[in-house]
């Protein structure tokens, strides 16, 4: 049984994260600055998850969870998510994405807690360069959010050369499952599908991303973390394929008899102030190789289960 600590436990990957830590009997300190039915759910069933209320910005809140927790490890998910936010707020995403790690970093070299899963994100390589890339990929950011998260990467690189943290970037691209929080893709999508409502996107139906299963990111995250030693500081955990939107729209169409969404041609468009990167799939050769990942969820069946969850909470 381990002790771990999950930053942004109350969110869309936290608590799922908190759940599988928990039912395999790990004792979980579930920071956040939110707590909402799930997660307090979580912490009433069984005694192993303990809820800690924080801003991940705030030094002391910080310094005391790890001083008083002294966990085998930490899961850290706590940020300002998505370009759209990181735009809105571009201030904010720093001091909480950039900030918190540092915060993180340094109560952990301070109190003598080693091992770091970081939640990273394609947005850190910029504009990909090919349909598939892996983990060398060059970095060129080019939004808050993106540039945040790979400033948290090379934050974390320093502490573990300089202080000996150990330190993994478990890089993922576009989640999706039960409890999507965002208004994108698929997310809208299966709304309008199971709420029997027509939906036309403008544009994207060329726009090729990684989408991933929730499921399958929180076992690569749980497979990252029993390893005992890591090769390498960044592994991609993503489904390996980038489906284009118009398959998925057509999956969505053909898993919900009756539905009525199109998509128009293009490149997909987050409003029109801010710019989606050119994405594709995320090679998982060194996942598979390194931590035995093997995702379970293609598109269609992804999507069939988010589809099943959603018209289950209805
Ligand atoms: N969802 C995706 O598609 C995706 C893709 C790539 C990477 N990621 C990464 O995964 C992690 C989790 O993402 P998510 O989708 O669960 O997002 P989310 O927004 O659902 O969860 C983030 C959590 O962090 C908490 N948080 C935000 N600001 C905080 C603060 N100042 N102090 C304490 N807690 C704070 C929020 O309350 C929330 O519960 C993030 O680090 C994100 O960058 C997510």
């Amino acid at each position: 049984m381990a002790s771990i600590v999950v930053t942004g436990a109350n969110g869309f990957i936290g608590v799922e994260i908190v759940r599988a830590l928990a039912a395999r009997g790990d004792r979980v300190a579930a920071f956040d600055v939110a707590v909402g039915p799930a997660l307090r759910a979580l912490a009433e069933g069984g005694g192993r998850v303990t809820i800690v209320p924080g801003e991940i910005s705030e030094w002391h809140h910080v310094a005391n969870l790890i001083r008083d927790h002294r966990p085998d490890a930490v899961v850290h998910c706590a940020a300002i998510v998505g370009v759209v936010a990181s735009a809105q707020a571009p201030f904010a995403t720093m001091r909480v994405n950039v900030g918190g790690a540092l915060n993180v970093f340094e109560a952990m070299r301070l109190f003598g807690v080693t091992r770091v899963l970081n939640l990273s994100t394609e947005e850190i390589y910029g504009d990909f360069r090919a349909a598939r890339i892996d983990e060398s990929h060059p970095c060129f950011p080019s939004m808050p959010y993106g540039i945040s998260k790979f400033a948290v990467e090379q934050i974390g690189r320093d502490y573990a050369r300089d202080h000996g943290l150990d330190v993994v970037n478990l890089r993922t691209c576009w989640v999706y499952g039960p409890g999507l929080p965002r208004p994108r893709v698929p997310k809208i999508l299966v709304d309008a599908a199971v709420e029997g409502r027509a939906l036309h996107i403008p544009s994207g139906g060329d726009f090729r991303v990684d989408h991933v299963y929730v499921d399958d990111l929180v076992s690569g995250v749980l497979a990252a973390l029993d390893k005992p030693e890591h090769r390498f500081d960044a592994y991609h955990i993503a489904s390996g394929e980038a489906p284009s939107l118009a398959e998925i729209v057509d999956v969505v169409d053909d898993l919900v008899p009756g539905a009525r969404i199109t998509v128009g041609p293009g490149h997909y468009a987050f409003g029109d102030r801010v710019r989606v990167a050119r994405k594709g799939a995320l090679d998982i050769a060194r996942a598979a190789a390194e931590l035995g990942y093997r995702p379970r969820f293609d598109i269609r069946r992804g999507l069939a289960a988010y589809i099943d969850a959603r018209r289950a909470a209805r």
